[in-house]
């Protein structure tokens, strides 16, 4: 696609500064930077001479600016903030980046080209008409930098393949990449995130390419030191963030695009789903198995057939007589229940159904240039798609769900959202996709070409959905889950990665694909656990629900031709095994709650790669089979059958801890047994690891609160546990129970400190368990100061434990040798 370009524009003609921003002018085109914040800067390109006008539905947040010096010397504008410069060469035309040290990064090889692109220069497929539509959205901009030799290329969002990306082409173009399921060569996805990090010796920078066109990244593919950026539309328009570490990266673009939603605490819990729990009778029976079974559970999702004809926001009466009734005995068994809701409306104007009534009547769907409404096929045949980009559409969108939310659903599940259509009924032969054309128009006044707007479908519905259920239920957080998303579908929606097979390579790929979200800023994601086509096994499903643990998001979902796949499914063995990965995650509830609180607050994800948390340990940089779970813990799944141990890296700079045994590792590797139940799991030293007791779901509250204490070389560390009602906004107010507490060198050891609680939230009173993991026993162990008696000494896991009323104040913990 890059061949064959025209002359550069090169030199600069003018240039002017203004409070924070340079203006400069090729002989044709506008090159304008801003400094949206110290640490991003802003780059747009119009080969026009005009920049295109602000849309509602932009993914970026107004910041506010700051202020951006810009001087000329020797040929050069050079432009600074507090945390980062650029230069542009007035001879050249080149524009490169700088850390406040000088250190060059994101480098111009070429001015800025455009030129006509022919549809099938592009990786669109399917589409129905013969040509881009004319004007802009055939004008593609290219931009050529430089590729430090040493960086990697990480991010990129909802992608197949390898953590680091250097050296393929990525496209960005939401697709349903249903069936046959994806696998590993594939570029664009549901998801589309035209962004990413390089990461090198030193320094990571981060690129947001903010163009919902269809765009695309060469990164070295047709040469091996050159990035290429592109996309239609006929503006260039990127943000470079400063970084310099990688969680600063993620924590610049989520200020820009949005921080994370904060989910409610059930929807960390555990889901249980398939296509479909189909009836009243089976939806019940699944919540009573887990209570019979003793499975913790918190969620059943309710798939396509609970409704009548696959139209949305009706129920089949036949198999759901009483909806309310179905949703209250869920309830009664403290099982949450989420619904999905697809786009497409049923074209349905003969049977008085509502939606597409008053959506027709509102002028809510997609129309034709002729005035019709567009039609295309989904579930329940030919369908009519709401236009989310207009504020009336999306409000009347949320209004929708008000039965829904009356029956009591907790959730809601947005899927075939890219928007997904096909060209007759699914039942007919030759079924071909076919995607709403390019030139139709969306928006306020028919402001836009789909081809501008359709990377946003999904993550538009999430938002309408989202705030819908926020609207109707101001008492209670919204949870969305959406299949299509973008750059910002963070702030409404947790997301899965769609349509994936029971195959260890799936379950192998999902640690560097939801690492990769969460790189772009969305930190809650999942994959189906089990796999969605195709029939999984015990060990697979075991091995795929000991790691699903561990994923931010952890839902059991399968196709309607496979067979069962609940815990149970596999017979006594592996119900056993499924059953204490399931209890892990609701030991771990209070850390990872807490972990969506931080990401909530700045972005960092969940489940990240080494690199995030070890960006100066270059060695661990490609390495995608071990994860962080926040900064404390790092899971190696196992992720082939008959495996039963496997090699694990060990960052250097700390002490690692076996978690089972709670006994130290003294190497920088490990050869760790992994039987069937028993995935390594490593907690860093300098860790205090807030672990709940197991409860049926999170309805019930934490009653016993234990703190294991894994102290570093150093003996120090320290962690805050965020807790609040789990449900409401009442956090945004200071309803909040914030416990810092740390660990401090005492005598050969360490002891642990816990400030008095902070915020206006009261957790119910409970119980409070110190684990001291200790190279030795103590003689006697000091609580606050005063000899404490009932402390024991754990031999086999070398820690001391002491147990007291967690009654909020301050205490300290400090054995004597
Ligand atoms: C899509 C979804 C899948 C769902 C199915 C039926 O394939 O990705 O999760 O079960 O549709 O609704």
């Amino acid at each position: 696609m890059d061949e064959n370009l025209p002359e550069s524009p090169c030199p600069i003609q003018s240039w002017v500064s203004q409070a924070s921003a340079c203006v400069a002018h090729y002989a044709q085109g506008l090159l304008r930077i801003d400094a949206v914040a110290a640490d991003i800067l802003r780059v747009r390109f119009a080969p026009s001479g005009r920049l295109a006008p602000p849309r509602s539905w932009s993914p970026v947040l107004d910041l506010p600016p700051a202020g951006l010096s810009v001087t000329e010397e020797d040929g050069v504008v050079r432009m600074s903030t507090d945390a980062m410069g650029a230069t542009l060469g007035l001879e050249c035309g080149l524009l490169q980046f700088l850390t406040p040290e000088g250190q060059v990064f994101a480098a111009d090889l070429g001015a800025p080209l455009w030129r006509e692109v022919a549809l099938e220069e592009t990786g669109m497929e399917h589409m129905p008409e013969p040509e881009l539509p004319a004007g802009d959205a055939r004008i593609g901009v290219f931009l050529q930098k430089r590729m430090a030799p040493e960086e990697g290329y990480y991010g990129f969002g909802q992608r197949t393949g390898q953590l680091n990306r250097r050296y393929r082409r990525l496209t960005n173009w939401t697709i349903d990449k249903s069936s046959p399921g994806h696998s590993r060569g594939d570029d664009n996805m549901y998801q589309a995130h035209p962004m990413f990090m390089a990461v090198r010796p030193g320094l990571a920078w981060g690129l947001y390419l903010n163009s919902t066109w269809y765009s695309a990244f060469d990164l070295g593919a047709a040469d091996e030191e050159v990035l290429t950026l592109f996309t239609l539309g006929g503006e260039l328009d990127y943000f470079v963030f400063a970084g310099p570490t990688p969680a600063a990266v993620v924590e610049q673009l989520t200020r820009l695009t949005g921080r994370p939603m904060l989910p409610p605490l059930w929807a960390l819990g555990y889901h249980q789903s398939r296509w479909s729990y189909g009836t009243d009778a089976d939806v019940r029976g699944i919540a009573q198995t887990f209570r019979e079974h003793w499975i913790p559970i918190d969620a059943i999702h309710l798939d396509i057939d609970y409704m009548d004809g696959y139209r949305i926001f009706t129920w089949d009466r036949n198999r759901f007589p009483e909806p309310s009734e179905t949703i209250a005995a869920l309830h009664e068994a403290q099982v949450r229940a989420v619904t999905i809701v697809d786009p497409g409306v049923k074209n349905d104007r003969e049977t008085g159904y509502r939606t597409a009534e008053s959506g027709l009547a509102g002028g809510h769907f997609i129309q034709r240039p002729d005035g019709e409404p567009f039609t295309g096929w989904v579930w329940p045949d030919e369908s009519l798609f709401p236009d989310f980009c207009r504020g009336a559409t999306r409000q009347w969108w949320g209004e929708l769900h008000a039965d829904l939310v009356g029956l009591g659903i907790d959730g809601i599940w947005c899927d075939m959202n890219e928007p997904s259509i096909v060209d007759r009924p699914f039942k007919v032969s030759g079924v071909c996709e076919q995607p709403v054309p390019l030139s139709i128009t969306q928006g306020d006044d028919g402001e836009a070409l789909h081809a501008e707007t359709h990377n946003l479908y999904g993550q538009l519905m999430a938002q309408a959905t989202w705030e819908g259920l926020e609207r109707l239920r101001p008492e209670r957080r919204p949870w969305v889950l959406t299949r299509s998303g973008f750059v910002g579908t963070q702030r409404w929606a947790a997301s899965w990665m769609g349509d994936n097979n029971a195959w260890w390579e799936h379950l192998e790929m999902s640690l560097p694909q939801l690492a990769s979200m969460g790189l772009c800023g969305s930190p809650h994601v999942g994959v189906d656990i089990g796999g969605f086509y195709q029939n999984t096994v015990g060990e697979l499903y075991a091995r795929w629900m000991e790691l699903g643990t561990f994923y931010p998001f952890m839902r059991c979902h399968t196709h309607c031709d496979s067979r069962p796949q609940e815990p149970w499914s596999f017979g006594p063995e592996i119900e056993a095994i499924v059953r204490s990965a399931i209890e892990l995650r609701y030991r771990l509830l209070p850390y990872l709650y807490t972990l969506a609180h931080l990401a909530h607050r700045t972005g960092q994800p969940l489940l990240r790669p080494l690199l995030y948390d070890f960006p100066w340990a270059t060695h661990l940089h490609q390495i995608q089979d071990q994860v962080m779970i926040g900064p404390q813990l790092m899971i190696a799944p196992v992720c082939a059958p008959g495996v039963r141990r496997r090699l694990v890296e060990l960052p250097p700079g700390h002490t690692w801890y076996d978690f089972r045994t709670g006994l130290p590792i003294d190497s920088d590797h490990l050869v760790a047994d992994a039987p069937l139940g028993g995935i390594p799991i490593l907690v860093r030293g300098g860790s205090v690891l807030t672990l709940g007791n197991i409860r049926p779901s999170t309805a019930d509250p934490v009653s016993e609160l234990t703190l294991e204490v894994y102290p570093d070389h150093n003996n120090a560390g320290n962690w805050t546990l965020i807790e609040d009602d789990g449900e409401s906004f009442a956090y945004r107010e200071g309803a909040l129970c914030e416990t810092e507490m740390g660990i401090a060198p005492a005598g050969q050891g360490a002891e642990l400190w816990v400030a008095a609680r902070r915020g206006d939230y009261r957790p119910p009173a409970r119980r409070l368990t110190v684990r001291l993991h200790l190279m030795q026993p103590p003689v006697g162990v000091l609580l606050d100061g005063n000899e404490a008696d009932g402390w024991t000494w754990d031999d086999e896991r070398h820690a001391l434990v002491l147990g007291l009323d967690d009654d909020g104040q301050e205490h300290r913990i400090t054995p004597r040798f």
